[in-house]
């Protein structure tokens, strides 16, 4: 018998991140913004990047698509894998192939995206015509019925208005309707839910997480809001001033965080609770060091309860603490190692 029957097809590695180095070049000198950035999404994968503001989350996601502002940043090394191909190695002709095509972003804020004199319609039919080669009323029709996939109601009347005859809600399902125009491998959310009240935030993540069953697509999804990552992410990337401080599956992320850095931003989600009204938030003191002004060794170091000389010397490397688990911190990673010699003895 074909033993590929009998395996179950394991998911493909879409996206490879590995040890992306990224610099901001100003007259005041040159900084690392990402300094070793690397993670893998899998298909049909929801994999979160958190991590406080100004730790390069958006950086990082504008490198995929090599539009990192330039100047400051320049992509400095490593490599970024789609699918297999180091589009760091592309032509500027091949990578307009890949934008909106393999890789589709969406943002915080949909008008950055929209282009406020065209319908919406022509906006989704562009990247039709251009990466799909549909003619034009083909291209119309696969445009309404991509508006009619995001839930937008009477999408033959929707797509030819224009974005500000939609409310925001609806631009933000526009926005996604047009990035999955072309069946894009991997959709890249910055934030997409942040600037839009409760009630359609959830309608709209309810909507990713509806495409990603139907359509497949791989979400990478930015965001503040852990409650969000717990509700819709397979896997977290912690990122803390341009490093992954810990990478996992959503489930050993809330049950175990071992990073102390984790361990504080999990600390910091308000709690509801009726019974114990002097329930305080208890934040990470400090802040984010800004880029040219992080320290040598772990950058967490300075905010740390657990630092130690070590931690102050030398980059903590991220280490394998069990099959879905990485963690980047000398003191779990000791205390990892110090368990399983025990363990061995008894
Ligand atoms: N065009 C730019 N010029 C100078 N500095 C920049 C520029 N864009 C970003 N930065 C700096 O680079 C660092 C990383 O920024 P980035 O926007 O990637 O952070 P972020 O994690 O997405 O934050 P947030 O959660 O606030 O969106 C920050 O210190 C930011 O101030
Ligand atoms: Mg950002």
């Amino acid at each position: 018998m074909n033993p590929s029957v009998l395996t179950p097809a394991l998911p493909e590695t879409v996206l490879e991140v590995s040890d992306l180095q990224v610099q901001f070049e100003t007259i005041d000198g040159i900084a690392p913004v990402l300094d070793g950035l690397s993670y893998t999404l899998k298909s049909g994968e929801t994999l979160a990047i958190v991590g406080e503001s100004g730790c390069g989350k958006t950086i990082g996601a504008l490198s995929l698509l090599r539009l990192a502002p330039s100047p400051p940043a320049r992509i400095t090394g490593g490599s970024i894998r789609l699918s297999g191909r180091d589009i760091l190695t592309l032509t500027e002709d091949e990578m307009r192939g890949i934008r909106g095509n393999d890789i589709a972003m969406i943002f915080q804020e949909p008008m950055t995206a929209l282009n406020p004199v065209l319908t919406i319609g022509h906006q989704i039919v562009e990247p039709l015509m251009l990466h799909k080669r549909l003619n034009r009323s083909a291209a119309w029709e696969r445009a309404v019925e991509l508006l009619r996939l995001v839930e937008i109601p009477e999408p033959e009347r929707r797509a030819s208005e224009y974005p500000h005859q939609l409310s925001g809600g609806m631009r933000q399902r526009a926005m996604i309707a047009m990035a999955l125009a072309c069946g894009p491998k991997i959709l890249v959310a910055d934030e997409p839910t942040t600037a839009l009240d409760v009630t359609i935030q959830a309608q709209i993540l309810k909507l990713m997480a509806d495409l990603k069953h139907r359509v497949g697509t791989a979400i990478l999804l930015i965001t503040h809001d852990l409650a969000v990552v717990a509700q819709t992410a397979d896997r977290v990337v912690v990122m803390y001033a341009g490093r992954v401080v810990e990478d996992a599956s959503v489930y050993e992320l809330f049950e175990n965080p071992r990073h102390p850095y984790t361990r504080g931003l999990l600390a910091s989600i308000p709690k509801l609770s009726i019974d114990d009204e002097r329930q305080k938030l208890e934040g990470i003191p400090g802040s984010v060091p800004p880029v040219g002004g992080r320290p040598s060794g772990c950058t967490f170091a300075p905010r740390c309860t657990l630092a130690r000389d070590e931690c102050r010397q030398s980059v903590p490397v991220l280490e394998t603490v069990s099959p879905t688990h990485k963690v980047a911190c000398w003191a779990v990673i000791d205390a990892t190692s110090k368990q399983e010699k025990e363990q061995a003895i008894v």
